[in-house]
């Protein structure tokens, strides 16, 4: 007889443990301290692309640097995208079907600007989720945990003039992943921004505050400086939460400069 409270191995998982992940994480960080203590210079704000302890991109990630071209004249008019385009109600991922999904009503709401703090305004955000048990609907993610009827889990919304936007939805559940034995993700949000032109799409996470999840996480944890990490996570925000209907979270996305919120390089499988 085996021990019945150990969860089934999937035949995928690395046989890594947390503890050895965890190591490794945490050498890398000292590491990192240790360098930018010498020279501040050194400070990183995106994340590494040959970063071992996330196991799953090291046959994957970029091994060169990435070639810049220039881009076509068409490309370089901004997809502009105007409110007539996105209805109002692709940004309220709870009224999407006939019932309501079940779980944390939230609404999630900031600014897109640019690197001097302008507002980014017409900008098309796409939002894709997990559900309240940490599910989403596509097919390759099978683990046992309940599919939402009522919840599919992707939004759509544009900027207002000030740079604003605004998504009501359900508070994501973590989720495993095959990354290494027992890996889950902290809960997560995917946003999607197409910049101001067809070449600039641009794909990040938006985190949740407090999530006991971030010092286990090598897609979190491949940020090596903690101020970019913290880009990632909303704050809540109490004037966002209203009475008796959803708690509120505020996160803003700039999309240049040193506060620059750390993007995904394209190939990401977006776990
Ligand atoms: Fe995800």
């Amino acid at each position: 007889m085996t021990s019945t409270n150990s969860p089934k191995l999937d035949p995928l998982a690395t046989a890594d443990s947390q503890e050895t992940l965890n190591s490794e994480i945490q050498d890398i960080s000292t590491t990192y301290e240790q360098r930018v203590k010498a020279d501040p210079k050194q400070e990183e704000t995106q994340p590494r692309l040959n970063y071992p302890p996330y196991r799953s991109s090291l046959l994957r990630h970029p091994t060169k640097d990435l070639h810049h071209t220039d881009p076509e004249t068409i490309e370089l008019h901004s997809p502009a995208f105007g409110h007539r385009d996105v209805h109002q109600l692709e940004s309220d991922l709870t009224i999407q079907h006939n019932g309501e999904p079940l779980g944390e009503r939230i609404v999630i709401r900031g600014r897109v600007l640019d690197g001097n703090g302008r507002p980014v305004r017409n900008q098309l955000i796409e939002v894709w989720q997990a559900n309240a048990s940490g599910r989403y609907i596509h097919k390759r993610d099978q683990h046992p945990a309940p599919i939402d009827p009522n919840f599919s889990g992707v939004g759509r919304a544009i900027t207002g003039d000030d740079g604003t936007y605004e998504f009501t939805t359900i508070k994501p559940a973590p989720y495993p992943w095959k990354n290494h034995h027992n890996a889950w993700r902290p809960a997560h949000v995917h946003f999607s921004l197409f910049g101001t032109d067809f070449t600039q799409r641009m794909i990040t996470q938006m985190y949740f505050p407090g999530d006991p999840l971030f010092a286990l996480d090598p897609i979190y944890q491949s940020i090596t400086d903690q101020k970019a990490r913290d880009r990632l996570v909303a704050t809540y925000d109490h004037s966002i939460t209203s009475h008796e209907w959803n708690t509120g979270y505020r996160w803003d996305i700039i999309l240049t400069g040193s506060q620059q919120t750390w993007m995904e390089e394209e190939d990401h499988d977006h776990s």
